[in-house]
């Protein structure tokens, strides 16, 4: 397996959550390509998209992650922002730097996640509830998902044997992540 880790998937799949537990477990470095994004430019993606569109914002994340690429560190596990994989050739990008895992959830779950979050910082989904982020959320996702699918990995989020989500499963994710990289 090649580093950096990179992780992908939808909003509120967990990517900074698991990345964060997942780096703490190896002693390797973590960072949020959304939280790098907001130091280098000033503005977190959800105000530089208000501001400047969404187009401006995928050229400057593009340079964002492939900058911190150049760093001669090689454990580092990044989360990327939830659109990355899907723009231009960002996903071929990704598996030559390193190995991507995209952890991947049912729609109504992330929803279920999303709705609990502050949605501020995510114009798209402000003010909704989980009925109405879902309606939102399945069109997108399925554009995205052949995206997301050239991953190195697919993890399915693990739910409950009654197809429920309990908060346990983003500690879950890191555990089967963890086990992944120690042991291949
Ligand atoms: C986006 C997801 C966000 C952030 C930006 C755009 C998207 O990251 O990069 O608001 O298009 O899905 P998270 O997936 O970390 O929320």
């Amino acid at each position: 397996m090649t580093y950096p880790i990179y992780l992908i998937g939808y909003m509120g799949a967990g990517k900074t959550t698991v990345g964060r537990l997942l780096a703490e477990r190896l002693g390797w470095h973590f960072v949020d390509l959304d939280d790098a994004f907001h130091e280098i430019h000033g503005l977190s993606p959800a105000d530089y998209i208000r501001t400047y569109g969404i187009e401006a914002f995928r050229r400057k994340e593009k340079y964002v992650l492939e900058d911190l690429a150049e760093l001669p560190i090689e454990k580092v596990v990044y989360a990327t922002g939830g659109g990355y994989p899907c723009w231009e050739d960002n996903m071929a990008c990704l598996k030559e730097l390193g190995t991507s895992f995209y952890l991947r959830w049912q729609p109504h779950h992330l929803a279920e996640r999303l709705a609990l979050t502050d949605l501020n910082e995510r114009p798209l989904l402000h003010g909704k509830n989980a009925t109405e982020i879902l309606s939102v959320i399945m069109p997108q996702l399925e554009a995205r998902a052949p995206f997301y699918e050239q991953a190195d990995y697919i993890l399915d989020a693990p739910v409950g044997d009654d197809g429920t989500i309990d908060g346990s499963e983003d500690e879950q994710l890191a555990e089967m992540l963890y086990d992944y990289i120690i042991n291949g």
